[in-house]
């Protein structure tokens, strides 16, 4: 079986934008429907139709960067 390819941007002020072949799983394991072969999910916290982004980190202002702005912690601390 071939193994899912993807690709994961991070959105300057916006969304994750995903693509390729992934599976979208809730937090208990079922698959969620992205519906189409790109979608953005919301990174801001205030999508009405989470998990997918629907424009309204435009309308609040959100600001984030799309590089890491820090050192992440060490894995298992
Ligand atoms: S990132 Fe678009 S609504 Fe949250």
């Amino acid at each position: 079986m071939e193994e899912p390819v993807a690709s994961v941007t991070v959105c300057e002020d916006g969304p994750l934008l995903v693509r390729g072949q992934f599976t979208l799983l809730t937090q208990d394991g079922e698959v969620v429907d992205p519906g189409r072969a790109t979608v953005a999910l919301c990174r801001c916290g205030r999508s009405t139709i989470k998990p997918f982004c629907d424009g309204t980190h435009k309308v609040i202002g959100f600001q984030a960067p799309s590089a890491s702005t820090g050192d992440r912690p060490a894995a298992g601390a």
